[in-house]
């Protein structure tokens, strides 16, 4: 495949150079991770899963005493399809993005109901099962199963507009991006999929990184147009668009009973943080119409926390109350609560908004 805007490089020579590079820097410095085989070996398909529906939008400091709690939990994909929702959802408290839990529990139940309990070694197939989408398929192919595939995250985005000199706007070039993994994944000349996979992963992560680019350390240097060219600066690269979130507001509430009780809700199955444990928190869209709503709870303004989540970012006065006036705003009746103590409050599995609102208690 020729692309239009490349330079006029060989890109078959240049391909294998590239894929070379990659692949013996990765003998040499590859990070050991809990999920990851040695060079040479097979990596075990329900780790590389897990751990690549943990890796979405998470860090891999974040994502490793996850990945060991989930192993010692379940061992193997049946014990995780066969756990109760509730038990996944506490398991993942804290890493966030909760669908991910609700989606990995669903895809055990269905290779294990539909595939023996073994992951379907075709790309078409792993994208039919839920929460795997073209990232995680393409990882799974070629770190699991050994098979090219295009694999393409915010890490190797980054080096392929870098390496290449992408103009233009993220996220416009994702196609453009694409067709780089595409050319240079897929190639003839790439005979370790995982290992090149797992090498520019861990190239984007720790040399080509995205407010730091230690291009002397970089295996791809001498091949990268951004660097090579002395007009351009690598750091430019990838542009993005900033997105813009709509502010959400609410009211948490730490509500206290006469035995120092601490009311938590199970929330319900349906909405945000579906399933888990929480705090009983109402939320809006207009601020001031909201600090009138609650005015008789005495909101302090410099009570707060904030959290962005994927399609708002939320701030979130958080008021202490008694149980009666809690009960009396009405709004509560309903819920699933139970109490449980200070010291039991920590203890309890909380997304990491409440753990938030816990600690300025
Ligand atoms: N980020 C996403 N997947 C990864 C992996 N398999 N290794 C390291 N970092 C990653």
């Amino acid at each position: 495949m020729k692309i239009s805007h490349a330079s006029s490089i060989d890109d078959s020579q240049e391909i294998l150079n590239f894929n070379n590079q990659a692949v013996s820097w990765y003998a040499q410095n590859a990070r050991s991770l809990p999920w990851r085989a040695m060079m040479g070996e097979t990596a075990n398909p329900y780790h590389v899963w897990l751990s690549e529906i943990m890796l979405q939008q998470t860090t891999v400091t974040a994502v490793i005493p996850y990945f060991e709690k989930f192993i010692n939990l379940w061992p193997r994909v049946d014990g995780l399809a066969a756990a109760d929702e509730a038990a996944v959802m506490d398991a993942w408290a804290g890493l966030g993005y909760y669908s991910r839990a609700r989606n990995l529990h669903k895809c055990a139940k269905v290779v294990c109901d539909e595939y023996g309990g073994e992951f379907p070694q075709e790309e078409k197939l792993l994208l039919k099962l839920p929460g795997i989408g073209p990232y995680t398929a393409a990882a799974i192919m070629a770190i699991a199963f050994g098979q090219r595939a295009a694999v393409m995250d915010g890490n190797i985005e980054r080096i392929f507009a870098r390496y290449r000199h992408v103009e233009g706007f993220l996220p416009d070039i994702k196609p453009i991006l694409k067709d780089y993994t595409q050319l240079y994944m897929l190639d003839d000349s790439v005979f370790d999929p995982s290992s090149l996979a797992q090498a520019l992963m861990d190239i984007g992560a720790t040399i080509c990184q995205p407010k730091r680019a230690r291009c002397t350390e970089c295996p791809l240097s001498q091949g990268c147009v951004s660097y090579l060219d002395a007009d351009l600066k690598p750091l430019d690269y990838p542009r993005k668009k900033v997105k813009e979130r709509p502010k959400r507001y609410g009211v948490c509430f730490i509500v206290e009973n006469d035995s120092q009780g601490y009311l938590i809700e199970r929330r319900p199955k349906k909405g945000l943080f579906a399933n888990m444990y929480g705090l009983p928190m109402h939320m809006e869209d207009d601020e001031a119409e909201m600090l009138k709503r609650f005015s008789g709870c005495e909101i302090k303004q410099n009570q707060f926390v904030e959290h962005i989540f994927t399609h708002f970012h939320l701030k979130l006065y958080v008021v202490k109350l008694g149980v009666g006036a809690f009960y009396d705003l009405g709004l509560f009746d309903n819920i699933n609560t139970e109490w449980v103590s200070c010291a039991e409050i920590r203890d309890v599995s909380l997304p990491s908004l409440f753990s938030k609102v816990v600690k300025i208690i």
